[in-house]
């Protein structure tokens, strides 16, 4: 198991994690990292996985039958979780503004990118919080604060309610030995994020690094200049997920180069 970064093979050792879509993205390379620090991992995606790390559950998690399904799966084979990370999420909307935006695409983006992890959290938490412990983190956006207008709305006003969520639930479970973050990335350049830039260069008849910067460019830049990366979220998530943070709670870390301009 590679990662770019140098890890303890033991960290995790004994911890049972589950990491929502783990095939691809910065879930893949969460699952690895974890798994790499001696955890026991389960992830779960709707298409079939072609050689999984760890547990694989092939479940749609936008519906209250996936979020079921995955629970049961969980509780059957692991017995519980000692880490939930709520990684999936993401934007199927069309463009052309907010109008374009009918009931459907607004229901998709909050069963998405909030219902999927208020779900799973309801069912694995009872588990958690009989055991004292836990920590469950939420992959949230930069959107949530720099919301982008046109086909992306719904997914920001969805991440904005997942980071409020986040923090309403750390208060309740903190004291009872659970804790609770969440992730905010910027443009990470996952291997979706690199088909997108190839296609958006074939349409323009540009290179990919046009196409990159032109990405780049709507999110008013990033200072350091080149997007993140998965294994970057990974180590980031890795170390929240870790006794390392064993203070840190209620919190949103944002990782994305500097986009989001303001304090
Ligand atoms: N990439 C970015 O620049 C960026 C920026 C900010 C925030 N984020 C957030 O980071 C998270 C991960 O994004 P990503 O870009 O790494 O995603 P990705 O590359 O598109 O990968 C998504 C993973 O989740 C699975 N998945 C998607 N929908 C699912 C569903 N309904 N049920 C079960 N599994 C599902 C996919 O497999 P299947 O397709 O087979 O289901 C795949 O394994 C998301 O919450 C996203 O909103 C991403």
């Amino acid at each position: 198991m590679t990662t770019r970064f140098s890890c303890d093979p033991t960290e995790f050792a004994g911890r049972r994690v589950l990491v929502t879509g783990g095939t691809q993205g910065m879930g893949e390379a969460i699952v690895r990292r974890l798994a790499a620090g001696g955890a026991t991992v389960a992830t779960t995606a709707r298409s079939p996985a072609e050689s999984p790390v760890g547990l694989f559950i092939q479940a749609d998690v936008s519906t209250r039958e996936g979020t079921d399904a995955v629970i049961r799966d969980v509780l059957a084979r692991l017995g519980g979780v000692d880490v939930l990370v709520n990684n999936v999420g993401g934007s199927s909307a069309p463009g052309g503004g907010v109008l374009a935006l009918g009931d459907e695409d607004w229901q998709r983006a909050l069963d998405t990118n909030l219902l999927a992890a208020v779900r799973l959290d309801r069912g694995l938490l009872p588990g958690m919080l009989k055991q004292g412990s836990g920590v469950i983190i939420h992959i949230s956006s930069i959107q949530r604060r720099l919301p982008l207008y046109e086909a992306t709305l719904a997914y920001a006003a969805a991440k904005a309610a997942l980071t409020t969520y986040s923090k309403g639930l750390s208060k309740e479970v903190g004291p009872r030995g659970i804790r609770v973050n969440t992730v905010a990335p910027g443009f990470i350049e996952t291997t979706a994020a690199q088909r997108l830039i190839a296609r958006l260069a074939d349409q323009a008849g540009t290179d990919a690094e046009t196409a990159r910067q032109g990405l780049i460019d709507t999110l008013g830049g990033i200072p350091i200049g080149r997007p993140g990366r998965p294994d970057e979220v990974a180590e980031l998530v890795a170390f929240l997920a870790s006794d390392r943070a064993a203070s840190i709670h209620g919190s949103e870390y944002v990782i994305d180069g500097g986009t989001v301009p303001a304090v």
